[in-house]
Parts: C-alpha cells; structure tokens; sequence
C-alpha cells in the first residue's frame, strides 16, 4: 500500500507501536511466553502520505524494528505484489526473524493464524483496513482464542457512514449485506433509522431517514466488541482528515486474566484519550 496515507496515519501508527512495545516491557517478566505480532492488513511494508516526498515505515517494519521484537510475526495481505515487496524487505533488514507470510483474504487466515496460537503464546493483532473488509465473523474468531490483544480500525467514516446512507431508500442490497457482515447483525436498521412520521407521496410507505450520528454508530460498533471480548477500552479515537472522521481506533482483549486485562486496558486507554 503505497501514495494514500494522511496525518491519520502517522497517529495509529505512533498508537499501536507504543503499544507493541509497551506489551514487549510487560512481557519481559513472563519469559515463559511466546510472543507473536498479526499485522492483518499489513501492506508493502512503505506507506507514502499524501505530499510527502519520503516514504514512512508502515505497521510491519515498525513492529519488525522494535527493540524488544516479538518471538514471531504473521503477515496477511491480498495483494501478492504488495507482500512480496516487505518480503525483500524484511529478508534484507531482519533476516534473523521469524516470519510467517499469508497471501489472501483476511477472512480466512487471521482465525486459522488464532486458532493454532499455543498456551505459551500471547498474540497482538493489529487489523489497518481501508474499508469494510473484516467480517463480524473474523472479529469473533479472534475473541474465543484467550491469548489476543487486538487493535482495529474502524471504518466508521469510511464505511459505515457512506452504506448507511441518510435516505434508506438509496442503500443497495450489497450495502446491506456488507454492513451486516462487518456488525454481525441486521438490527442496525431499528437502531439507526428513525420514522419521521411523513408519508411518501407515491407509494404511501411511511418515510423513514437515518438518525444514528457517527458517534452513535462508533459507540455502538463498541458495544459489538463488548458482546464478543471480556475487555475493550472504554476510550476510542477518532482519526479525522480535514476535520472529517475516517476511521475510529479500538482495542480490545480476549485474555480471560484479570490482571492481564486491567494492564492492557489501562494502556489502551491512556493511548485512546483524544
Ligand atoms: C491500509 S493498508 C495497510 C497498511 C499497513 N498497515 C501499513 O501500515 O503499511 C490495507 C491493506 O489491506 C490489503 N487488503 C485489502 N483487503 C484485504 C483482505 N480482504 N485481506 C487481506 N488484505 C487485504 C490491501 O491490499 C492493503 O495493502
């Protein structure tokens, strides 16, 4: 992924690295634990941000660079070209690491990559789409393996803003199905329509129009998270271009310890806080 970024960018990218590398000191006193970095979305390694000449290091390099590194890094993109590019990176910067690469759809590998993660593993997943590509049914997958820290992008502005459009009339039935695809449900209609008491004039169906502000929708797609995770951070931020909300950050946990929670919850939030 390259030429596409803004000042957005820089800000999750700053986020989730003092979060790996906040977890990497944490984790430093349990040496029994294996840890293991997901970049599900994880690009060619370089992003270019729109009117900057140089190029900046993307999520994969950032967490490949840290100076605890993780014991091992999965990487998942759909792009072949886009993958094949960090790997000549990484084969020349980091020959040393352990590296897992996953060319496809997010979809299907990031529940295989949970799924075969051992007791003696801890995960940070870190999922940077463009739009709506994750699936409700990918997020719980990561929620039921207990060894997950998993920050997400949201595409609040991106997204689910745009599909539900203001007039429901004007949405497709694609549309419809990627929202209940990406909310794991179809009671986003009720929620986020309102009557308005006025009848159409030519079919005499009652008119109906969106209701559900960004905010709305971001609290709720926070909700989801806490139906599917044991702990998601209260905080959210969101990352705006021109004043205009893009995405929305999230972090969430599938750790079934208290006090693996509480600690990575209280970073989390600390991290959120607009
Ligand atoms: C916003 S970019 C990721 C940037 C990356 N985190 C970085 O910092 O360099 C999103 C990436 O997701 C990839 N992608 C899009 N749909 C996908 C899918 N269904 N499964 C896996 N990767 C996908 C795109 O090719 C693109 O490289």
């Amino acid at each position: 992924m390259e030429g596409s970024g803004g000042p957005w960018t820089l800000i999750k990218l700053q986020k989730v690295k003092d979060y790996l590398s906040r977890y990497q000191d944490v984790m430093l006193n349990q040496d029994w634990v294996e840890t293991i970095y997901v970049d599900a979305f994880c690009g060619g390694g370089q992003v270019k941000l729109r009117g900057a000449r140089e190029f900046t290091e993307g999520s994969a390099l950032q967490a490949l660079s840290l100076t605890r590194p993780f014991g091992q890094y999965h990487f998942i993109e759909k792009s072949r070209t886009a993958l094949a590019k960090l790997q000549a990176q990484i084969d020349t910067r980091f020959p040393d690491r352990r590296v897992h690469y996953h060319p496809g759809d997010v979809n299907e590998h990031l529940p295989e990559v949970v799924s075969r993660l051992t007791a003696q593993q801890r995960a940070v997943i870190f999922a940077d789409p463009y739009g709506m590509q994750l699936k409700w049914a990918t997020i719980e997958a990561v929620a039921q393996i207990p060894r997950c820290d998993f920050w997400l992008l949201v595409p609040t502005g991106m997204g689910l803003q745009r599909l539900a459009t203001r007039d429901p009339r004007r949405r497709s039935q694609a549309w419809e199905k990627r929202i209940d695809e990406f909310m794991g449900e179809c009671d986003w209609r009720t929620r986020w329509y309102k009557q308005t008491g006025q009848t159409n004039l030519f079919d005499d169906t009652i008119e109906e129009v969106r209701s559900a502000t960004l905010q709305r929708m971001s609290e709720d797609f926070r909700d989801r998270l806490r139906d599917a995770f044991p702990c998601v951070a209260e905080n959210y931020l969101h990352l705006k271009s021109n004043n205009r909300i893009l995405f929305t950050l999230m972090f969430a946990c599938s750790n079934t310890s208290p006090s693996a929670q509480k600690i990575a919850k209280r970073i989390a939030n600390h991290l959120l806080k607009e």
